[in-house]
């Protein structure tokens, strides 16, 4: 709280004092958090990025992003004012603190004083944990004996019948949100990302913790997933609606399936591996064909998001946040 106040201190100070809004410090950190995701060098929407001064300065497909001088006429403040702001999309409007560091920012001269910086610090694991961390994912190998547990940024493996120190497998990303053995308990996959920045997906051997392949899929965390009977290719829900399905083989090109129009929470392969069901934050149920990639069928039943999927041979079920369980016969 203290450092809150401190930091809107400082905030007033520059303001009231009247010191020019500075691009790096201020306008940047407001496009990092909210924006980036989808005007980046990796997502172009609109024609426009904002990761970059040359294409900012140029604009997007309408034309330059603003007018110095002229807050009111600046395409940016179109864009994330009004009662409805376009921007951020699918999003909560931006603060009006925020919207007036871009008018002042332009009001001043859209001055670039440095370039974006990516001041992102690197994921840190501790050595001991102070408290102990949340965990967000959980497998067990089928004969009980081993599993795996995700924390933040690292999975942790271990012998469930012995006491032999856990093995700690680090990751890069912010937060893991998946990890799964695949179905002969040889491999594990860890899946998640770092909001706005990346998803990523990482297979270790799951006896010595080695790892077999490692990649980078689309500009924000990957969720839930889940192996394909043969234990090649994981499919896994993505932030965008997509979900992707990843092969171990990291020469193997990834495929996705554009399905929903919002986070994709929970994946389940059928026992033959032929379908894929899908659950969402759009609050559907997805059947969709592997080899196809195309939606087969859509249960709109929900009034609320989706959180969990699961089939056997002849039917799956989801649920989610309405507390109702949906079946589907296959
Ligand atoms: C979830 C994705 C998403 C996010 C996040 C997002 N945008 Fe957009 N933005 C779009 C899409 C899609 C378009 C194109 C809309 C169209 O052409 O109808 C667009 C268009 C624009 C345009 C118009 C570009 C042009 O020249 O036509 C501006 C300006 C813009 N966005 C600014 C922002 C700003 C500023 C933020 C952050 C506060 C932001 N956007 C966040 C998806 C997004």
């Amino acid at each position: 709280m203290r450092r809150l106040t401190l930091i809107l201190g400082l905030f007033w100070a520059v303001h009231a004092s009247g010191a020019d809004v500075s691009f790096q410090r201020e306008v940047w950190p407001i496009f990092k958090r909210h924006c980036i995701g989808c005007h980046s060098e990796q997502k172009k929407k609109g024609g426009l990025r904002l990761d970059d001064v040359a294409a900012l300065l140029k604009g997007g497909k309408s034309g330059p992003l603003f007018v110095v001088g002229k807050p009111d006429d600046s395409e940016l403040i179109d864009q994330v004012t009004g009662d409805e702001p376009e921007m951020p999309q699918n999003d909560a409007p931006l603060s009006r603190a925020k919207v007036k560091v871009l008018q002042d920012w332009i009001a001043q001269g859209g001055k670039i004083d440095g370039p974006p910086k990516s001041d992102v610090p690197p994921v840190t694991i501790p050595q001991f944990y102070a408290y102990a961390p949340a965990i967000s994912s959980v497998t067990i190998r089928s004969d009980g004996k081993f599993a795996a547990v995700a924390c933040r940024s690292e999975v942790v493996t271990f012998n469930v019948d012995d006491d032999v120190t856990p093995r700690r497998l680090p990751t890069d990303f912010d937060l893991i949100n998946h990890v799964e053995l695949s179905p002969d308990g040889q491999r594990l996959a860890v899946a998640g990302g770092s909001p706005q920045q990346f998803g990523g997906i990482i297979f270790f051997h799951a006896a010595d913790g080695t790892r077999e392949s490692a990649r980078r899929v689309g500009t924000d965390t990957l969720f839930k997933g889940n192996f394909a009977p043969d234990g090649q290719t994981i499919a896994v829900g993505g932030p965008t609606g997509a979900v992707y399905l990843i092969p171990v083989d990291e020469k193997a090109p990834v495929k996705n399936i554009e399905l929903h129009s919002d986070w994709v929470t929970a994946v389940a392969f059928t026992a033959d591996g032929k379908q894929l069901i899908t659950g969402s934050r759009d609050k559907t149920t997805k059947l969709s064909s592997v080899e196809g990639l195309n939606l087969l069928r859509s249960v709109d039943q929900s009034p609320e998001m989706i959180n969990a999927v699961a089939a056997d041979p002849l039917t799956a079920i989801s649920g989610g946040k309405a507390g109702v369980l949906l079946r589907l016969r296959l």
